[in-house]
């Protein structure tokens, strides 16, 4: 029934899901019947090969954006290989960060373009290297997650971002935002502007999913792009042939959107996240000697460790797999230097979180390091 099942007696940090409890199993089941009470029959035809048009709307208000620079999206999964298929080439390369998210990489790699990557630091991609990379005439596009980045939870500050958009917008190369996160902040200040926003979107082409703030199941999400690359990648036969790929969902989150209900849930979901980020964190923080290092994230689901790098992952993680946790190795998501894991506060309650930290330090003072 679903993609991961933890073994019996395992804390698992590794997936970037919500846990089962954070599933609006009760609100989500009222929103189809509203749905269908309120549009009927045309909520069960093809729909709309951009998206229904009262989805798109309140995601354009919603986003400062107009409906002709949004389409519905089977989540971001699905938007970036659509947009592979339409700005890459096989043979061509994608600007990544060294960090980024690994299924991400996949879904590019998948369709024949390689991964140039790119240094960062602690917020991210670097102008310089970005600048660098963007050197080579094969890159189709840049892909950033400059909001709550998967894995290492960083932000890019405003003035990064300015920096980024000036080297790619001198280069002529358009940039893939990733913002799965960015409803997520946890401390109650609002991220910097993303990069479509401060672009006016010119170069710069969003991606916004439901599955981190409503749940995975849906596969819904959106992207916000220049009208002329709507129209080219809504003139894909796929979504000619098909509609939208997710008609019926997208018109009961309509019925979410369309009132305060969203903005309710979200509120209570990053309550709910912020106390299991204190939990995991604040636990760590205390059981962990000085050669681990834990980031505490304004946002998102994941918690970043970097170990001393003399540290081999593999044995780390053999060591916390023998305590019963299991977490997600750092060379998963690219090729950085160093010893890195990669803990998800999503998807489990703040005790078992804070359990887990406790059986993490207890293996890691207890393990022989041999490299
Ligand atoms: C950065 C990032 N982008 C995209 C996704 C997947 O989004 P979707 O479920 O909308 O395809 C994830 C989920 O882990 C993610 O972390």
């Amino acid at each position: 029934m679903v993609q991961a099942v933890s073994a019996p007696g395992v804390i698992d940090l590794g997936p970037g899901y919500l846990e089962p409890s954070l599933l609006p199993v009760d609100e989500v089941l009222t929103l189809y019947a509203e749905a269908l009470t309120e549009f009927g029959p045309a909520a069960l035809t093809y729909g709309a090969n951009a998206g229904a048009e009262p989805l798109r709307a309140l995601l354009a208000a919603r986003n400062g954006c107009t409906a002709e620079e949004t389409m519905v999206t089977a989540g971001t999964s699905q938007a970036l290989a659509l947009l592979c298929t339409v700005l890459g080439r096989p043979g061509r390369s994608v600007v990544v960060e060294r960090t980024s998210y690994d299924l991400g990489r996949r879904i590019m790699t998948d369709h024949g373009l390689r991964l140039r990557e790119a240094d960062g630091d602690g917020e991210g991609m670097r102008p310089q290297a970005l600048d660098r990379a963007l050197s080579h005439s094969d890159v189709a596009f840049v892909y950033l997650t400059p909001t709550f980045h998967n894995p290492t939870g960083t932000v890019a500050g405003e003035s990064r971002r300015r920096k980024l958009l000036a080297v790619a917008a001198r280069r002529g190369v358009p940039i893939v935002e990733d913002d799965a996160y960015t409803e997520l902040s946890l401390d109650g200040t609002a991220p910097p502007p993303s990069l479509a926003v401060l672009a006016r979107r010119r170069g710069v082409i969003r991606l916004g999913s439901f599955a981190k703030t409503l749940g995975p199941g849906l596969r819904l999400g959106w992207l916000e792009a220049e009208p002329d690359l709507i129209k080219r990648l809504t003139g894909r036969g796929q979504l000619v042939s098909g509609g939208a790929l997710n008609h019926l969902t997208s018109l009961a989150v309509t019925m979410l959107m369309g009132d305060f209900r969203y903005d309710r849930r979200l509120a209570r979901l990053r309550e709910q996240l912020r106390v299991r980020r204190d939990a995991l964190v604040s636990a760590l923080q205390a059981v962990m000697d000085d050669s681990v290092t834990v980031n505490r994230p304004s946002g998102g689901f994941f918690v970043w460790l970097t170990f001393d790098p003399q540290r081999s992952e593999a044995s780390l993680l053999a060591a916390a797999s023998r305590a019963g946790v299991a977490v997600a190795p750092g060379s998963r998501f690219g090729s950085e230097a160093g010893t890195h894991l990669r803990l998800a506060y999503s998807f489990n309650s703040p005790d078992r979180l804070a359990a887990a930290a406790a059986r993490l330090a207890a293996a890691w003072r207890n393990e022989e390091t041999p490299r």
